[in-house]
């Protein structure tokens, strides 16, 4: 049976810090619109999400919306499920989605398509992590917080096998 080891990646102070320059910059691109729709990617931006929210000075709603794209494990299976509980209508809304990390970039591709059959007012991404030598679709985030190497991480609201989310920082998972 594997042991899995973890390897501090980044800190919860450098997140942090990352998180408030990240709100200070949306809420400056974004100053004078009367409403921006936050919608969060469950489930492993919830924790991101969360800390951004704080740092926005635009007035905000927040909504949810799920992607699976992994079973349990670490490859993307490049096929992605969209789901959301169906009472959010984004027709005319400035949107704001939050993503956790983007590898491949399949789910955020798909998710985009999706946001693009409604009328948006606008779309911008937002992803905590990019591991840009992952990537098969060709898709980039308007704010990212970091890049990193391509390596599995966990941590601030990245899971494992559905564990590790807890962490208060980011590790590298090797196993
Ligand atoms: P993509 O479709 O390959 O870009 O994968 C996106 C989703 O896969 C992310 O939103 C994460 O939920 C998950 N994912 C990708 N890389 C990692 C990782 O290093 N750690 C944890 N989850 C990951």
């Amino acid at each position: 049976m594997s042991t899995t080891t973890f390897k501090a990646l980044i800190s919860a102070e450098r997140i942090a810090a990352r998180v408030a320059e990240l709100g200070a910059e949306i809420s400056g691109d974004l100053a004078g619109i009367n409403e921006l729709t936050v919608v969060c990617v469950l489930k492993g931006a919830f924790i991101f999400a969360a800390d951004l929210v704080r740092q926005l000075s635009v007035p905000c709603r927040v909504e949810f919306i799920r992607a699976s794209s992994y079973g349990a494990g670490r490859a993307s299976s490049g096929e992605v499920t969209l789901e959301n509980d169906g009472v959010f209508d984004l027709d005319g809304k400035h949107v704001l989605l939050v993503e956790d990390i983007i590898d491949t970039g399949l789910t955020l591709s798909s998710i985009v398509v999706e946001l693009q059959n409604q009328h948006l007012a606008s779309l911008r991404i937002c992803a905590l992590l990019d591991k840009p030598l992952a990537r098969k679709a060709p898709i980039e985030a308007d704010y990212t917080g970091f890049t990193i190497p391509d390596h599995f991480v966990v941590g601030y609201g990245l899971d494992l096998d559905g564990r590790h989310r807890e962490l208060p920082f980011i590790a590298i998972a090797n196993r």
